[in-house]
């Protein structure tokens, strides 16, 4: 029974208030990924969950025991962080075992853990080595083995990867996930990377200036982002958002184009200001889009300027005034400056209270 639950948390340095009443539910087992832009309250809510910072305010409760006057050592969690100090006078083996040795648990009992933390994380090879004669992600795999040897309940990892270069990053984003996989704790991870959310979170925490703006699977922030922030948050390139006025039914936007009202948005007001919103996978140039049901709109648009990425190119163009980007599939070279035909894929498109910023869906 190890569910973490955060009831009306609130954190306070002095007059500051990082953290407003927030409440959350992790499951047991379940992967959480707690995301947003810097200073939003992350790392101070990892850390009132570890017991490293007072809770100024509300309760946390670990596996139903509400934890609020616990010292760390009694919370049955492991942390794991950016920083992570490795001793570097130990070797792997020793560094592994070190937090069960100054526990005094039996030596047995250590071999054995640290044993199986190095085949769960494959340092077998490396456990007689020193810190120095390890590369950035074997010494990153070190610190999650001693962190595994604890047999904790719930594992805390607050940005562990990003003193990494960007392709040891992906790397080890999918070790952790094979991780997961194997010792099923309930992982808490905070990161501001939403491609790191995205990828490894069974349910993502966006957070914005101390409080919880969505909480939901990768793909429900996705697809049914509540905000403008969201929807620029998650995703990448960031959604299209173009100003609008809601007129006879119809969206006319900033510059004269309109567009059908989406069949996913909700009632509108006459007059309503709104910020029409939609990814660039869902503006493609016609022969080149992805076959895909739904209501489309067509319309021409200039290029302006193209990233090749391969499989597709991004393009960025011009509409109502601002800049959007679009993607082609199946690419062919294109000039800056050609115009071209776009499908927009109505269905996939969002409507937004341009003063609330709020979704407005049916
Ligand atoms: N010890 C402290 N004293 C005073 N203010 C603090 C302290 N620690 C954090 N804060 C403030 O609390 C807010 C939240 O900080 P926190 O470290 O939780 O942000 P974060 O989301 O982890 O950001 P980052 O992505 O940059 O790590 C920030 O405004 C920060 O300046
Ligand atoms: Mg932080």
């Amino acid at each position: 029974m190890t569910e973490v639950t955060l009831s009306q948390v609130v954190k306070k340095y002095g007059q500051h208030q990082a953290v407003h009443g927030i409440d959350l539910d992790i499951h047991d087992g379940e992967f959480v990924v707690l995301v947003g832009p810097s200073g939003c309250g992350k790392s101070t809510t990892l850390r009132m969950i570890a017991g490293l910072e007072d809770i100024s305010g509300g309760e946390v409760a670990i596996g139903g025991r509400v934890v609020n006057d616990l010292p760390p050592r009694e919370r049955n969690i492991s942390m794991v962080f950016q920083n992570y100090a490795l001793y570097p006078h130990m070797t792997v083996r020793e560094n592994l075992g070190f937090s069960l040795r100054i526990a005094k648990q039996p030596e047995a009992e250590i071999a054995k853990a640290v044993d199986e933390a190095a085949s769960i994380l494959g340092l077998n090879e490396l456990m007689d080595r020193k810190p120095a004669a390890l590369s950035g992600g074997q010494r990153q795999r070190v610190a999650m083995g001693r962190a595994i040897v604890r047999h904790p309940d719930v594992f805390l990892f607050d940005e562990p990867l990003s003193n990494l270069d960007a392709k040891l990053r992906t790397q080890m984003r999918v070790e952790i996930k094979k991780l997961h996989q194997k010792v099923e704790s309930t992982i808490i991870y905070v990161t501001h990377d939403q491609v790191e959310a995205m990828t490894l979170a069974d349910r993502i925490v966006l957070m914005r200036d101390g409080h919880i703006v969505q909480v939901g699977t990768p793909l429900e922030l996705f697809n049914t982002p509540v905000d403008t922030f969201v929807a620029t948050f998650i995703g990448s390139p960031p959604m299209n958002l173009v100003d609008g006025v809601v007129r006879q039914g119809q969206i006319t936007l900033d510059g004269g184009i309109t567009v059908p009202v989406p069949v996913t948005a909700g009632a509108l007001r006459e007059g309503q200001a709104v910020k029409f919103g939609f990814r660039a996978d869902n503006l493609m140039p016609v022969g080149h889009a992805v076959e895909d049901e739904g209501a489309v709109y067509e319309l021409d648009l200039p290029v302006t300027l193209t990233e090749p990425l391969g499989t597709e190119t991004l393009l960025f163009t011009k509409m109502a005034g601002g800049e959007v980007q679009a993607k082609m599939f199946n690419p062919r070279p294109v000039a800056p400056g050609e115009q071209l035909r776009f499908r927009l894929m109505l269905d996939k498109c969002h409507v937004f209270d341009a003063t609330s910023g709020l979704a407005v869906r049916g």
